[in-house]
C-alpha cells in the first residue's frame, strides 16, 4: 500500500489538490491500476527524452491535440527523425479520471490564462475577468479537456474551401475523421460517418443519470430526432459520445504516441519550452527553434521543417517573438520585424451561458456530498464504470436553430449536466469559473448540494473577432488575450434566443416527471429587469459569460489574397520557408462544435500534405 499511497500523494501535490479530502481515497485506488506498466505496454507512459540530438528532419512544437498526431505520424516513415517538444509534463492518474476534469484546471497542468475585461461580458467574475484554461501537458487540451466528441457542421468545412482554401471540404476532411477513429458503439460505427480500428478510441460514458434520458425524449417533444450529431445532419439531440477508452480519458498523447514510443527515429522531450523560432533572414528559412529547459537553454535545429502545434494562444505568441507577426505590435516590443503578418488577429470562441441551473425534486443529479467515495472508486477501478467516468459530468448534447438560424446549420449548442455551479458546494465549480463571491454567496449558496441540472446554451457562430497580442518581449509573460465576446451585437441576440429554447427544455413532459423548474434568484446585478424577460437573459449572459474553452483562428489559413491570412491551405506560413502551423489556430472560421476531434482532423491531414511535400509519390503510398 505505501507505494500506492506514494504515487497518489505525487500525483496529488503534481496537480495542487492536497487539501481537498474528498477526492484522496478515490485516487489512491485509482493509482493502483498503474502500477504494472512496463515500457512494452501500450498504455504505459511515454519515454521523456533526456539526451537529444543536435538536428532532426522535424521538429514539432507543442504535443497537443494536433501536435502528438503530427509527431506520430510523421515518424510513421521510417527514415524521418522527429522531435516533439512538449511545455508540460507527462499525463497522470488524476487527469486519466473523466469525472475530475475540472480538477486540472487552475493547476500546474494549465496555462493559466485569463482575459482582458472589456465591460461586455464575464461581469460576474473576479475583476471581469474569464479563466481561459490551456492544457500544458503532454496531450495538451485533450488532457484538460470534457473529452466530447463532436466534428461540427459540415457546411463549415464547405465555406472552408470557398473562403478558398482546397482541400478542406467536408467530404476531404471526413476521412481524416474516420481515419482517427474507433467508434466502440457498433451501431455508429456501422454508418459511413465513423471509423473503426483508429488509434482514437470514441465511446458513450458507461454511466449515465436519469436526466439525461429526458434531455433526448425532450428533443422529440420540440420536433428534434435522437440522431448521431457527427453523422449525416447535425440538428438534434444525444447522449454525448467522448474521447475515453475503458472508462479513462483518452488524450492524444494516449491514443498517438504512446504507442509509437519505442520507434527509433521519435524523441519527445517533456518540460521543454520554446521561446523563438530561428530564422535566416537572408533566405526567410525556419532552421530550428531555441528552448528552455530545467532552466537552461537549448538549441535544436531542424533539416527539414519546424512544425508550430503549440494552440491558439501560444502558436501567434511564439510567432510574434520570433518576428513574425503585425509590424506595429512586433515594434512596439523592439523584435525585429522578419515578416509582416496578422498573427493574433481573427480569434473565436464559444461563449455560453454559464449558471443556467433547473432544480428538480428527485435524487437525480450529482451531488457531491452524496457521492460515497469508496464504492464509487472500487466501481471505476474494478469495473471501468461508474460516475466517475462521467465526461466531465456533460451527458447531453444538442443542435438546434434560433428564429436566426435554420436547421441545416443550427446556431445553437447545448450542453447538458446532471448539476451546476451549486452541486459541488462552492468547492470547485465556482473557482474554475472565477465567480465572484457575492454573485456565489447570493445565488448558488442558498441551494447548495441540492438537486438540480443545467443547460448551456453556446452561440456556434459568433461574428465577434478577439486577438492575442504580446504583453512583452519576454517569453514567459502570458500573452494579452482579448476575447472580445459580444463586440457584434448579433451575438449576445443570438444567445438570449438560446436561453429561451432553453427554458422550453426545462418545461418539457419528460423534465416535469422531475418536478423540474429555473432557479429563480435574480443576479445582483441583473436585479432591475424582470426575471425571464430578454433583458434579464442578457444580463445573466454577460454575467456568467463562459468560455467553452474552444480559441481557435489566431493564424488563419487562407489564399494569398486574403489579407488576414497567416498561413497558406497547406499550413506553410507566408514569406517563410521551412516553416508550418498544424494546430486549431489555422481554423479560417470556428467549427459549429467543440473543437478537440477537428483540431485532431487538422492535425490528421496537417501530417498528410508533409509528406505529400517530402515524400514521392510511390513513397506516400505506403
Ligand atoms: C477545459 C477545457 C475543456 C474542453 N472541452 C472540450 C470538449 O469536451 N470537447 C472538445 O471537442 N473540445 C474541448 N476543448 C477544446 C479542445 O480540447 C481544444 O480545442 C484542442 O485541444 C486544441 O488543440 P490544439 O492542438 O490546437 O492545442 P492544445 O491541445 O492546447 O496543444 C498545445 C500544446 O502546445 C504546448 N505548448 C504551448 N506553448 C509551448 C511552447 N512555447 N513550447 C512547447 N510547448 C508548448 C502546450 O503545453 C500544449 O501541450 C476543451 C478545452 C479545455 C481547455
Ligand atoms: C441556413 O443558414 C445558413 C447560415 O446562417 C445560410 O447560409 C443558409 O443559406 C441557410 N439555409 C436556408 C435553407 O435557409
Amino acid at each position: 500500500m505505501a507505494i500506492v499511497n506514494l504515487l497518489a500523494t505525487t500525483a496529488l501535490k503534481s496537480v495542487g489538490l492536497l487539501g481537498s479530502t474528498i477526492w484522496i481515497i478515490p485516487l489512491m485506488l485509482a493509482s493502483l491500476t498503474f502500477i504494472n506498466y512496463n515500457q512494452l505496454d501500450p498504455e504505459s507512459p511515454i519515454i521523456n527524452q533526456k539526451t537529444l540530438h543536435k538536428e532532426y528532419d522535424f521538429v514539432v512544437v507543442g504535443g497537443g491535440s494536433a501536435g502528438a498526431v503530427v509527431a506520430s505520424r510523421l515518424s510513421e516513415v521510417p527514415n524521418w527523425k522527429v522531435l516533439l517538444l512538449e511545455a508540460g509534463p507527462d499525463e497522470n492518474e488524476i487527469s486519466d479520471v473523466p469525472s475530475l476534469a475540472a480538477y486540472l484546471q487552475l493547476s500546474k497542468l494549465d496555462w493559466g490564462y485569463k482575459v482582458e475585461s472589456t465591460g461586455r461580458a464575464c461581469l460576474g467574475m473576479k475583476n471581469g475577468r474569464c479563466n481561459w484554461p490551456r492544457g500544458k501537458v503532454l496531450g495538451g487540451s485533450s488532457v484538460l479537456n470534457y473529452m466530447l466528441y463532436v466534428r461540427g457542421n459540415k457546411n463549415d468545412y464547405d465555406y472552408w474551401e470557398q473562403l478558398g482554401n482546397p482541400g478542406w471540404n467536408y467530404d476531404e476532411v471526413l476521412k481524416y475523421f474516420i481515419k482517427s477513429e474507433d467508434n466502440r458503439n457498433p451501431y455508429l460505427a456501422r454508418t459511413p460517418y465513423h471509423g473503426m480500428g483508429g488509434l482514437l478510441t470514441v465511446q458513450e460514458s458507461p454511466w449515465r443519470t436519469p436526466l439525461v434520458v429526458a434531455f433526448v425524449e425532450t428533443g422529440l417533444e420540440m420536433g428534434y430526432p435522437i440522431r448521431d450529431i457527427n453523422g449525416a445532419d447535425q440538428a438534434g439531440f444525444m447522449i454525448a459520445q467522448g474521447t475515453i477508452r475503458r472508462g479513462q480519458r483518452c488524450s492524444t498523447a494516449k491514443a498517438f504516441l504512446r504507442p509509437v514510443k519505442l520507434r527509433k527515429n521519435i524523441h519527445i522531450a517533456l518540460n521543454s519550452h520554446v521561446t523563438r523560432i530561428l530564422i535566416n533572414p537572408s533566405n526567410m528559412r525556419a532552421f530550428g527553434v531555441e528552448f528552455y529547459r530545467n532552466g537552461r537553454k537549448h538549441v535544436v535545429l531542424a533539416r527539414k521543417e519546424v512544425i508550430l502545434a503549440a494552440g491558439s494562444i501560444n502558436t501567434p505568441q511564439l510567432l510574434m517573438l520570433s518576428g513574425i507577426g503585425p509590424k506595429r505590435e512586433l515594434e512596439k516590443h523592439n523584435i525585429p520585424v522578419l515578416r509582416d503578418l496578422p498573427v493574433g488577429h481573427n480569434l473565436q470562441d464559444h461563449v455560453g451561458m454559464g449558471g443556467f441551473t433547473f432544480r428538480v425534486d428527485k435524487p437525480v443529479s450529482i451531488v457531491q456530498d452524496r457521492f460515497p467515495a469508496f464504492p464509487m472508486t472500487m466501481q471505476y477501478v474494478l469495473n471501468e464504470k461508474g460516475p466517475m467516468t462521467t465526461l466531465g459530468g456533460v451527458e447531453g448534447l444538442a443542435f438546434v436553430n434560433t428564429k436566426y438560424g435554420n436547421r441545416s446549420w443550427p446556431d445553437i449548442q447545448f450542453h447538458m449536466a446532471p448539476a451546476s455551479v451549486n452541486s459541488d458546494a462552492g468547492a470547485r465549480v465556482r473557482k474554475v469559473l472565477g465567480l465572484t463571491d457575492e454573485l456565489y454567496n447570493t445565488v448558488y449558496k442558498p441551494i447548495a448540494n441540492q438537486d438540480v441540472y443545467s443547460l448551456i446554451p453556446l452561440l456556434l457562430r459568433p461574428r465577434s473577432r478577439g486577438w492575442v497580442k504580446l504583453r512583452s518581449k519576454n517569453p514567459f509573460d502570458d500573452p494579452i488575450i482579448n476575447a472580445n465576446y459580444f463586440d457584434d451585437p448579433k451575438d449576445i441576440r443570438v444567445l438570449v434566443e438560446g436561453a429561451k429554447i432553453g427554458i422550453k427544455i426545462s418545461e418539457s413532459k419528460a423534465f416535469k416527471k422531475f418536478g423540474s423548474r429555473v432557479h429563480i434568484i435574480p443576479f445582483p446585478n441583473c436585479k432591475h429587469f424582470e426575471f425571464g424577460s430578454d433583458q434579464y437573459w442578457e444580463c445573466h449572459i454577460r454575467t456568467i459569460s463562459m468560455t467553452i474553452y474552444h480559441p481557435v483562428g489566431t493564424c488563419k489559413m487562407g489564399p494569398e489574397w486574403d489579407s488576414e491570412a497567416v498561413v497558406d491551405p497547406r499550413l506553410k506560413v507566408y514569406g517563410v520557408t521551412g516553416l508550418r502551423v498544424i494546430d486549431a489556430s489555422i481554423m479560417p472560421t470556428i467549427p459549429s462544435g467543440n473543437t478537440n476531434a477537428p483540431a485532431i482532423m487538422v492535425g490528421e491531414k496537417g501530417a498528410d500534405l508533409v509528406k505529400e511535400d517530402w515524400l514521392s509519390f510511390a513513397e506516400y503510398k505506403k
